[in-house]
């Protein structure tokens, strides 16, 4: 079953929220491979979102958008690692596999992938695919969970829906 989740966020700080809250949502499950997707346009808040995943870890570095170097890699903590990707100037699934893509899900690793649609087929594997659409100052937040795993990270407990596949 797909479960889904909309809301809109109004600023920058319930942007990074709601990355917390996946992020707590994702310790609170152990941590296990996890693989996430964050669509939307060129400024739409998805590196936002990852900074506010990520402080939520445990993260006390800086926290840089991915863009020009394709992967930022982190561990919050001991043992523990996030893969953050920009798709946006890769082209299909052999460049996604040059930067070593396959390697990266392991277990205790989350990786999320901005621009997913750049690799076709690529958002249909992830455990959370999350859109975020800019709407005058704000943002629509649009996330469906397609696995077990995906459905423990929906946020919005209370809000959600289930949707048929
Ligand atoms: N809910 C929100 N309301 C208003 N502004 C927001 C919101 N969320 C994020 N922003 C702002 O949007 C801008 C762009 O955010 P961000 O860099 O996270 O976008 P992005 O989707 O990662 O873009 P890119 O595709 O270029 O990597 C930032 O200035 C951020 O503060
Ligand atoms: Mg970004």
């Amino acid at each position: 079953m797909t479960a889904a989740y909309d809301d809109v966020l109004d600023t920058p700080a319930a942007t990074e929220a709601v990355g917390a809250l996946i992020g707590r949502a994702w310790t609170g499950a152990g941590e296990p491979g996890c693989f996430v997707v964050l669509e939307g346009d060129l400024g739409a808040g998805k590196t936002t979102l990852m900074r506010g995943l990520l402080r939520a870890l445990g993260e006390p570095g800086p926290i840089r958008s991915p863009t020009y170097t394709l992967l930022e890699t982190y561990q919050p903590r001991p043992g523990r690692f996030v893969h953050h990707l920009d798709c946006y100037r890769i082209d299909g699934w052999d460049a996604l596999q040059d930067i070593g893509f396959r390697d990266l899900l392991q277990p205790a690793t989350l990786v999320a992938v901005e621009w997913p649609a750049k690799v076709p087929g690529l958002a249909a594997r992830a455990d959370l695919a999350l859109r975020l659409e800019p709407v005058a100052e704000r943002r629509r937040l649009h996330v469906l969970a397609r696995t077990a795993l995906g459905h423990a990270l929906l946020p919005g407990r209370g809000h959600r829906r289930e949707v048929k596949p």
